[in-house]
């Protein structure tokens, strides 16, 4: 004899998302097409299996994202894939491969999908999560990059979380200025870095930057030169319209000059949403510009900028407070009980027709006795009823009980989807 056979379970860290799970994806998806939409931009979906090489060139192969979270492996051909972390890579892989540049016009592009990242799990912190985010290819001045913050604002308003949000925002500055600030960074740690965790000890070299980030050493880091001080004049006069235009804008934000972000192909504007609301995975939506990213996977000069949320946490704050919902079928409009074999085939072949014509009607597949299809009706919390038999078949009339009084009233079987609407 063999073992029953043991439950297979989900992949840690991975959530299944349920079709009555709450109303938090559905409102996502909704809001984020018609925000996006407003905006002009375009939905791009791309694939989540992608050449490893695309996120180590692209996001940087010193980042904790590339060094230590992805899902990579070898497919049957020897290629090495992986299960892509993010979205921002492939959508300027696609950009470059369709030659969506060769039409010299500006891209808006949205996505909505999952991504993958090997992280030690927790509340909003998963190893399958979705994003949805959008990009800008093409054009430089810092009013793209307002326009980039106060489309994720406007998201955020419409998801009616805007007042447990707040913008925080900073400037890595343009290729000078940012290895300026490596340098004053690697300047003030090295003196004391054996006394840092062995991560930041190899980071001082690969991604100092990071170092800011540490959470086991944050202590030590308090007293890191800041960014903003290693900015030159362009980078500055870049920052400073970026204020502007979000003062104008009206789009509240603080000046956090700490914001490192874990991908390596940000310049200039870098900003995080962040919420107190959901513990310790507080940053709900972050981006920023990438003018070097392009032309670092093979394509022209193209500068962009662009942000991602995480679905999980927004809708942990849209549905805060809310109680979960149970898991159950669509109640139909209508349920239609069959009396016989004759009444069977009716039914079978009218509950198709009115789903045929925008009516969520259903049947009890197995029509067993009456009771136990009235009893099924019932659980299904039915809106109507409709019994056929065969004396409702050769008078062609039936009567339709409405579920929620038990009120009964008599309509022709022939008119039986306009009698829903009577
Ligand atoms: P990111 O900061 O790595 O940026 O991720 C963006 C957002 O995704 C985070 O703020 C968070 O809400 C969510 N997120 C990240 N990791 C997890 C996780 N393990 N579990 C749940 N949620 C998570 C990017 O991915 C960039 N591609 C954003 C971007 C687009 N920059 C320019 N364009």
């Amino acid at each position: 004899m063999t073992d029953k056979a043991e439950p297979i379970r989900s992949v840690t860290g991975m959530n299944d998302v349920f079709p009555d799970a709450g109303r938090g994806w559905k409102l996502l998806e909704e809001k984020s097409r018609q925000v996006f939409g407003s905006f002009g931009f375009q939905e791009i979906r791309t694939n989540i299996l992608e050449p490893t090489r695309l996120f180590s060139r692209g996001v940087g192969a010193a980042t904790d994202i590339v060094e230590k979270e992805m899902y990579s492996f070898r497919d049957k051909s020897d290629e090495d894939l992986t299960m892509r972390p993010e979205g921002t890579a492939g959508v300027v892989r696609a950009f470059i491969e369709h030659k969506l540049h060769a039409n010299d016009r500006r891209w808006k592009l949205w996505y909505y999908g999952p991504m993958y990242r090997y992280e030690r799990p927790q509340k909003g912190r998963y190893r399958q999560f979705y994003q949805v985010g959008a990009e800008i290819l093409g054009g430089s001045e810092p009013s793209i990059d307002v326009t980039m913050i106060t489309l994720v604002d406007s998201l955020l308003g419409e998801l009616g979380i805007r007042g447990k949000v707040t913008l925080e925002l900073s400037t890595l500055g343009d290729t000078e200025s940012r290895l300026a600030f490596r340098k004053s960074i690697q300047d003030h740690f090295r003196p004391k870095i054996s006394g840092f965790c062995a991560d930041c000890q190899r980071r001082i070299e690969t991604n100092p930057l990071r170092i800011l980030d540490c959470k086991v050493d944050a202590e030590k880091t308090k007293d890191a030169p800041d960014g903003l001080d290693s900015l030159n004049e362009v980078s500055r006069i870049h920052f400073e319209a970026v204020k502007a235009g979000l003062k104008a804008a009206g789009v509240n934000f603080t000046v956090n000059p700490r914001i490192v972000r874990g991908l390596d192909y940000y310049c200039h504007t870098v900003f995080e949403f962040v919420t107190t609301h959901l513990g310790s995975q507080g940053t709900v939506a972050a981006g920023g510009r990438y003018d070097g990213l392009v032309e670092e996977l093979g394509g022209p000069p193209t500068p962009g900028v662009g942000f991602a949320a995480g679905a999980e946490r927004l809708i942990s704050l849209i549905m805060a407070g809310e109680a979960e919902q149970q898991i159950l079928p669509l109640p139909p409009d209508l349920f239609l009980v069959a009396i016989g074999d004759r009444a069977k085939a009716d039914v079978a072949k009218r509950m198709l027709d009115l789903c045929r014509g925008g009516i969520r009607a259903e049947i009890d597949y197995e029509a067993k006795s009456i009771k136990s299809q009235m009893r099924y009706a019932d659980k299904l919390k039915a809106k109507y009823v409709v019994v056929i038999g065969d004396s409702e078949l050769d008078s062609g009339r039936a009567k339709l009980k409405t579920m929620s009084d038990g009120t009964e009233r008599e309509i022709e079987l022939s008119r039986l989807a306009e009698a829903l609407f009577a």
